[in-house]
């Protein structure tokens, strides 16, 4: 197909879409194979043989060990990345910078620069970012989102958010990582749901690092517990909000969790304390006469999710890993495509939940200091809306 701005919507034709990296990756390749804007689906792994057994297994011919050899091809018209997080900031320069649309996994970057350096590269680009935030298409989140529009949450009062995941055994480029440079999963539906940016954050860290546990990335803390203001763009969602979020990487004898909870005025919605546990739903009645405090309902709940707002064809893959995020992701980036529009979470967007992670792990290493966060004048109106069932043009 041909070139595509955001001045409307793509010559008619099918998306051809590039999937690097496959170990993540791997989950993405069929859902592209499978929908249906998209037509070849090619595979880039610089690991030869992990790239031969997924290309034989989804019977994909298009194989390229070699990014730079995928790119220097004629024909493919999106990008996504899956690589190693240190990989990111120039791999999706690379991208734009070669016509194509570009996806890619979390985090965006891991500095401030960087991320002004993509927001920059895309907009000389004219061609769609995504950052592929699980958390924001999961079915948590849409149970959320149901909750604060139908009025049960009603105003906005608090957040909270965690991601608390041992990395002894990944990857070595994993040693030292910042857990707060990952905040993105348990900050972003915070952030998408208040309408909001993060103004500043402070941030301790807890656990110095042992010296097995420092890498690359230098000397720093096995957790992070940061307190985040947020600034919404709308006065009506609640006053004053905060986000009180933990990342742990290294050094908690605790099982995986990686999720947030939201409370409001009227009613809140708690993630489980174990993984694939019953989410917990509270609503609040009047003080009982003579009592203290208002009574509370609470009650489990297992969101079923919005498999509605995807093709039919996707819509077997909305059982799967990450709140069933992966098929929504990979519409909203095709369907950005087709229809000449930003996805959601742009690039400005990215940047506006990404940075408070790369300024929370500053305030640690500061001592706790309040540290300003850029804005990056995201459209935060619309960002947790979403595109119509029927890939039309509307939000
Ligand atoms: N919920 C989520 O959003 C979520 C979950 C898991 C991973 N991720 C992200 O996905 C990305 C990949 O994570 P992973 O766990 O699969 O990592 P991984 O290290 O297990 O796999 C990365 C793959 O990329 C390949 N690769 C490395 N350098 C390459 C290069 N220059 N060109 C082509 N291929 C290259 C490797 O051979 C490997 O197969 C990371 O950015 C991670 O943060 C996000």
């Amino acid at each position: 197909m041909s070139d595509n701005t955001h001045g409307g919507p793509a010559d008619a034709g099918p998306i051809d879409v590039l999937v690097v990296g496959l170990g993540f990756g791997s989950a993405f390749a069929p859902i592209y194979q499978a929908h249906p804007a998209v037509g070849r689906v090619g595979l880039v792994d610089s690991n030869a043989e992990r790239l031969a057994a997924v290309g034989a297994d989804l019977s994909i011919a298009d194989l390229f060990t070699d990014l730079d050899a995928a790119l220097a091809e004629p024909g493919w018209d999106a990008v996504h990345l899956l690589t190693p997080v240190a990989l990111h900031a120039e791999q999706v320069q690379q991208i734009l910078a070669s016509g194509r649309h570009c996806a890619s996994a979390v985090p965006m970057a891991t500095s401030l620069d960087d991320l002004d350096r993509l927001i920059a590269a895309q907009q000389r680009s004219g061609k769609n970012y995504m950052m592929m935030e699980t958390a924001r298409y999961s079915r948590e989140f849409f149970h959320a989102r149901r909750l604060l529009r139908d009025g049960t949450l009603g105003r906005l009062s608090y957040f909270r958010g965690e991601h608390l995941q041992n990395l002894d055994g990944f990857p070595p480029y994993w040693l030292g990582f910042p857990p707060m440079h990952y905040v993105t999963h348990a900050l972003s539906p915070a952030l998408a749901l208040s309408r909001s940016r993060v103004e500043s954050v402070r941030c301790l860290g807890s656990s110095r690092l042992t010296p097995d546990h420092i890498g690359v990335a230098g000397d720093g803390f096995g957790t992070e517990a940061g307190l985040f203001r947020l600034r919404s763009v709308d006065p009506d969602i609640g006053d004053d909000l905060v986000a009180n979020i933990t990342l742990s990487f290294f050094q908690l004898g605790r099982s995986y969790m990686e999720g947030f909870s939201v409370y409001g005025t009227e009613g809140a919605l708690e993630w489980p304390q174990l993984e694939g546990g019953p989410m917990k739903e509270f609503r609040a009645g009047a003080v009982p006469a003579g009592g203290r405090g208002r009574a509370i309902e609470d009650g489990d709940i297992r969101p079923a999710g919005e498999p509605d707002l995807l093709p039919i064809e996707l819509r077997r893959f909305a059982d799967g890993g990450h709140g069933g995020s992966h098929p929504h992701l990979v519409h909203e980036f095709v369907s950005s495509i087709v229809q000449g529009r930003s996805p959601r979470v742009d690039a400005r967007v990215a940047a506006t939940w990404t940075a408070p992670g790369i300024c929370a792990h500053t305030s640690a290493l500061q001592g706790g200091q309040e540290i300003a966060v850029p804005d990056y004048d995201a459209d935060l109106a619309t960002v947790a809306d979403d595109a119509d069932p029927a890939g039309g043009g509307g939000r």
